[in-house]
């Protein structure tokens, strides 16, 4: 046992060490091109919706691959070392961050991530990486299944967006999830008499979705809706297909073009802006005033749909 952690430690170093590695080269690597034609246009295997029995869970990039046939399209047997892969080349995560997060999983699972194979949805494992307050699901104690979005949390996340993407499109801003993830969370707490989102549940090796090894559950959960930026761009129109629909947007490609993909140092810039901008208590205060102002009914209405 002690062995095994030791190695575990040891094994997290190295990835680390590369990570950082991998992030030097990007600063002194031209970035890898943006699609610019017709002949990259609509590059990704086609889509289908999942069929009675397929395997899903709550994590929309590894639905999305699912769908589009990258992974297994019943979502079940997939190699934990395959989806590492695979997911290095579908969003530009680095080897290092893929691997790490790919490995979480199998931590999580109990499982050999070099040999062993898993269905998506045992990845819903609750409190494993699976949590409380997140953006796109209700908390499993209102949905014990966490295999599809929840399209009012969907909605109103990309209604909350009030940043401008490059081409003019609307796009969430890291203060945007902020904000969101201060309302899931107050919300989940008040409404939710299971709610968990501990700080301290995290231990070094716990499963985490896409954050570094040590953070708690709730670090992880800013972790993941970050990716909504770094790989997204914030970019409306785009999570309206991903999110909504679980696909990847025709032409569609990762906004980062480093070299080497999304290192953990780089994406952690982004992880800690949202995190830093969560303020449950303000929304709470905000909250209250509002309900002590009469409510419209249209607004009654946005609430009910949202929770
Ligand atoms: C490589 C293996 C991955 C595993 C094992 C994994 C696992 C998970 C799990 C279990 C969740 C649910 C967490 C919750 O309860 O909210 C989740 C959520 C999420 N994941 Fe992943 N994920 C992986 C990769 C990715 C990638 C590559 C991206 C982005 C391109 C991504 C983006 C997200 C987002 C946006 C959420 C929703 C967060 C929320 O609703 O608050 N994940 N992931």
């Amino acid at each position: 046992m002690l062995f095994q952690g030791i190695g575990h430690v040891l094994l997290n170093v190295r990835i680390f060490v590369w990570d950082l590695w991998l992030t030097l080269l990007n600063v002194l690597l031209p970035s890898l091109p943006k699609a610019k034609d017709d002949g990259e246009k609509g590059r990704w295997p086609e889509w289908a919706a999942p069929k009675e029995g397929d395997s899903r869970c709550a994590c929309p990039a590894l639905n999305a691959m699912a769908n589009h046939g990258i992974l297994p399209h019943d979502g079940k047997g997939v190699k934990f070392t395959d989806m590492a892969a695979r997911v290095h080349e579908t969003y530009n995560f680095a080897p290092t961050f893929a691997a790490f997060v790919a490995r979480n999983g199998a931590d999580t699972l109990k499982r050999d991530y070099s040999k062993d194979t898993f269905d998506l949805a045992e990845l819903d494992l609750h409190n494993g990486i699976e949590h409380d307050a997140s953006l796109l699901r209700q908390d499993a104690y209102f949905s014990p299944s966490q295999s599809t979005p929840h399209l009012p949390l969907v909605d109103a996340l990309l209604a909350s967006a009030s940043g401008t993407a490059p081409d003019g499109s609307r796009a969430l801003t890291a203060a945007d999830l902020s904000a969101f993830s201060s309302k899931r969370r107050a919300d989940s707490k008040r409404e939710n008499p299971q709610f968990v989102l501990d700080k301290t549940h995290a231990v070094f090796g716990s499963a985490k979705c896409v954050s570094f090894p040590n953070a708690s559950i709730a670090d992880d959960d800013v972790g993941s809706s970050s990716t909504l930026l770094a790989i997204f761009g914030g970019h409306v129109p785009d999570l309206e297909v991903f999110l909504r629909e679980e696909r990847l947007p025709r032409a569609w490609q990762s906004v980062c073009r480093a070299r080497k993909g999304l290192t953990f140092f780089a994406f952690n810039g982004t992880t800690l802006k949202v995190e830093r901008g969560i303020d449950e208590a303000k929304y709470e205060r905000e909250r209250a005033e509002k309900e002590a102002a009469p409510e419209t009914q249209g607004e009654k209405e946005v609430e009910q749909g949202v929770n």
